[in-house]
């Protein structure tokens, strides 16, 4: 689809309107009503928008996500930023981080998970978008952010990955894609998930229960929230006792993508960026690589995620399985195998598919359900990373496709939306959602 250079003002426009809608001054707010704090993974992309209408904006938002790092080098999954106006659920009283010594001393309250490390990448993008006029002033407050990525990389290439596996350990499904199939087997051998009484916002704020996880993933996911609030957060501890700890695929690829991006700022980092922490994230990435090709299967041409407490595989087609696509992958045999599962009727081949886009999980897995977040929906945040990936691996027809189909479908269904029906293309979630008009001003900007 091709974006006239009319329409792509106007849209242009519209997606920093979303931006400029949600803008909390130094923060954004993930979406309008759902989701009202800053969220981690989020903030990085949305970074990357403003680094599009003013970069100065962009830096801060990554600042504000980095004052709530943990001293562990963690940094959480949401920092619980807007006032009482603005309820969500659940909220700071249910994390209670102050029980972890790593998050006494934080001058805000946050929850005690995190998300994919894409804050690198965002890093890095706004850096390229800088003009060289603002470079001077924009430079040290790149050096100030960098030794904090590269803790934030250290805390999960180790505490996250105490095997030194080269796979990060996730604890939880809020970790990044909630509902997502991947988990559906964890979470059933946790037989009496009893987290107390609470009430969900998020069914009643969107009004159509389908879209969202069911109140049997939610009893787990508070339940393993109380699981990680009485290990006190505390890696060794949550390592010992936590029934859910699983080597994501997706996660660890994200991380080896960005330990190669903050390699790419260190000679603008130096000296921030010291000759150790350099042989770390070279270290960390190598290992990142090696892990995902031990997860990679020939046969289906995907990676798969791992169970540590029961040493099961989690053979699924979904998204996450062109993990090696979103590392960078540099074997070209494994490149060749999942350009070819991409395109296959099992992921964007499939003939019922509005776009040529990815979707979280394959039409063809039986878990599969077309409005239901994590199970189907394409989500064009995941679709930025495949285009950026596609792009950087010399994909470039591939990846141009990604984007003009992502525009297309935005477009076509009048809404930065959260996520979209794969199918009929429209419009899913929470509306105005921050990280979509981000990566759509990217995109605009970049075709
Ligand atoms: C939510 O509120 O649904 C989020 O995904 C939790 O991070």
């Amino acid at each position: 689809m091709t974006v006239t250079a009319e329409s792509r003002a106007l849209r242009r426009e519209r997606a920093a309107a979303v931006l400029h809608a949600n803008d909390a001054g130094s923060w954004t707010k993930a979406s309008p009503r759902l989701y009202p704090h800053q969220w981690s993974w989020d903030s990085a992309f949305i970074a990357i928008g403003w680094a599009h209408l003013d970069v100065r904006r962009a830096l801060r938002e990554l600042e504000q996500l980095f004052s709530a790092q943990w001293t562990t080098g963690l940094v959480p999954h949401i920092v619980f930023r807007a006032g009482p106006g603005d309820p969500y659920f659940p909220g700071p009283e249910w994390w209670d981080c102050a029980v972890s010594p790593a998050a006494r001393n934080l001058p805000v309250k946050t929850t005690g998970i995190c998300q994919p490390p894409v804050h690198a990448l965002a890093l890095r993008r706004v850096w390229q978008l800088t003009p060289e006029a603002l470079r001077p002033e924009i430079r040290p407050r790149v050096q100030a952010l960098y030794p904090k990525m590269v803790r934030w990389h250290r805390y999960l290439a180790t505490q996250r990955d105490p095997e030194r596996s080269g796979l990060v350990t996730t604890y939880h499904p809020w970790e990044g894609t909630d509902n997502s199939p991947r988990w559906d087997r964890a979470l059933a051998r946790i037989e009496v998930a009893k987290p107390g009484p609470y009430t969900r916002l998020d069914t009643s704020e969107l009004g159509d229960p389908s879209q969202r996880p069911t109140d049997w993933d939610y009893d787990r996911y508070l339940w393993l929230v109380g699981q990680l609030r009485e290990c006190r957060y505390d890696d060794e501890q949550i390592y010992r006792q936590h029934p859910f700890l699983i080597k994501d695929v997706f996660f660890s690829a994200v991380l080896v993508a960005a330990n190669a991006a903050l390699l790419d700022l260190a000679d603008l980092a130096d000296p921030a960026a010291t000759a150790s922490d350099r042989e770390d994230l070279a270290r960390w990435a190598e290992r990142g690589r090696a892990g995902l090709a031990g997860r990679f299967s020939a046969e289906s041409g995907l990676c798969h995620d791992y169970d540590v407490r029961t040493g099961e595989d989690i053979r699924l087609r979904t998204f996450a399985g062109f993990a090696p696509i979103f590392a960078g992958t540099a074997d070209a045999g494994q490149l060749a195998a999942q350009l070819r599962a991409l395109d296959s009727g099992d992921f964007c081949g499939n003939p019922l598919l509005r776009w040529r886009l990815l979707p979280s999980t394959s039409p063809a897995e039986p878990a599969f359900e077309r409005h239901n977040y994590w199970r189907g929906p394409v989500w064009p945040v995941i679709n930025w990373l495949l285009w950026h990936s596609l792009g950087s691996l010399g994909c470039s027809a591939r990846a141009d496709e990604v984007r003009g189909d992502s525009l297309g479908e935005m477009a076509t269904a009048g809404e930065f939306a959260e996520y979209f029906d794969p199918f009929a293309g429209t419009a899913l979630g929470s509306p105005q959602q921050s990280w979509t008009a981000a990566v759509a001003l990217d995109w605009l900007a970049s075709g």
